[in-house]
């Protein structure tokens, strides 16, 4: 689990940006050193972002701070992951009307904490879905960036199908891409995989398409920051290719997610906002130079990127398995998505 609330009233959050080196816990009671955490990539992944934020607000009610403007500088701090904002306005929702702070407090405790909760739920249906919809055969799988314990409540999207799919037995072993400029996949990914003694390999970005021509990829699976309701994935930069790869080379393209993510108030994904993060990422390896700029030369980045729905196989989500047409099957699976309010009859038994 990457964040705490602690009986104290504080929060204590993993620094994701020193891993693999460093498990460096940091403890804080100011929403401010919260949001800082969501920019710096401290604290990330859509839903932990989300959980993040709902824990943020409970300390600016703690201290008496005005839970609108936390929550307005919260959002702020990235702007494609749609279950940021999902998660600030179910808690604002949670406090309407309550004027006494000790209420409002505790109010927004329950609220975060029950977000928190529901996640980690979430993830474990996500899990059963995804290892029933894995072929026996499908033992190699690519994943992109961190969609794992670290980037949720805990346990993991597309990393929750993996664990799954090994705990019912699979030898499934992995390929993580590295996820340049950030590297979530060579720090974070395979950080998490070695704990849980899932055999992983990791590649650059680039190799993706000669693994995949060569058969040694049989299945595809990420997360996701946001969905559109024609089933538009945005995810981090580098998805798309790699679902036109999978699809040229004749690979299923799973994408794991809860139904927090989804935006069914969007059309498409070309209505998703892409976060443009710093050019020094893109310029520095750690704190090394490698680019020489100049009059001729720039760098941008773009954090995320949309893959269009015709590449997608299917969408696993607490609720179930969201297959084309995705108009029709994300809104019967996702259109109440104030937590994973799952139809019984469409949970798989858990074996
Ligand atoms: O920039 P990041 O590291 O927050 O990007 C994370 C991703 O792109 C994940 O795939 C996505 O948030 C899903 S996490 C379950």
């Amino acid at each position: 689990m990457p964040i705490k609330w602690l009986p104290e009233g504080k929060v204590s959050f993993l620094d994701q940006t020193l891993l693999p080196h460093e498990e460096v816990w940091i403890e804080t009671s100011d929403y401010r050193v919260i949001a800082e955490a969501i920019r710096r990539l401290q604290v990330r992944g859509a839903p932990l972002i989300g959980i993040a934020a709902g824990y943020g607000l409970a300390l600016a009610a703690g201290a008496g701070e005005p839970v609108e403007t936390a929550a307005k500088e919260l959002r702020s701090t990235r702007p494609t992951a749609v279950n940021l904002s999902w998660a600030i306005d179910r808690c604002l929702r949670a406090v309407d009307g309550v004027e006494e702070p000790r209420e409002m407090r505790e109010r927004l405790i329950k609220e975060a904490v029950s977000i928190h909760k529901e996640d980690v739920a979430a993830n474990h249906r996500i899990g059963d879905y995804g290892a029933k919809l894995l072929s026996a055969d499908d033992q190699s799988i690519l994943t992109h960036c961190n969609a794992g314990t670290l980037a949720t409540g805990g346990y993991g999207t597309a990393l929750g199908v993996i664990r799954s799919a090994s705990a019912n037995g699979r030898l499934c072993s992995v390929i993580a891409t590295e996820t340049r400029p950030l590297l979530q996949g060579a720090r974070l990914t395979a950080w998490e995989l070695s704990r849980d003694r899932i055999p992983c390999t990791v590649i650059v970005d680039s190799a993706a398409g000669s693994y995949m021509r060569r058969g040694e990829i049989d299945a595809v699976i990420v997360g996701a920051d946001r969905i559109a309701a024609n089933g538009d994935v945005a995810n981090k930069i580098g998805t798309y290719p790699l679902a036109v790869l999978a699809r040229e080379n004749g690979i299923p393209f799973y994408v794991a997610a809860p139904s927090s993510t989804a935006d069914l108030s969007l059309a498409s994904g070309d209505d998703i906002p892409i976060e443009q993060r710093s050019p020094d990422e893109v310029t520095s390896l750690r704190s090394e130079h490698i680019v020489t700029l100049g009059l001729a030369v720039q760098a941008e980045n773009p954090a995320f990127d949309v893959t269009p729905s015709r590449y997608v196989t299917a969408i696993i989500t607490e609720n179930g398995v969201a297959k084309p047409p995705f108009e029709e099957s994300l809104e019967r699976l996702c259109a109440r998505s104030s937590g994973p309010q799952a139809r019984e009859s469409e949970v798989p038994a858990r074996g």
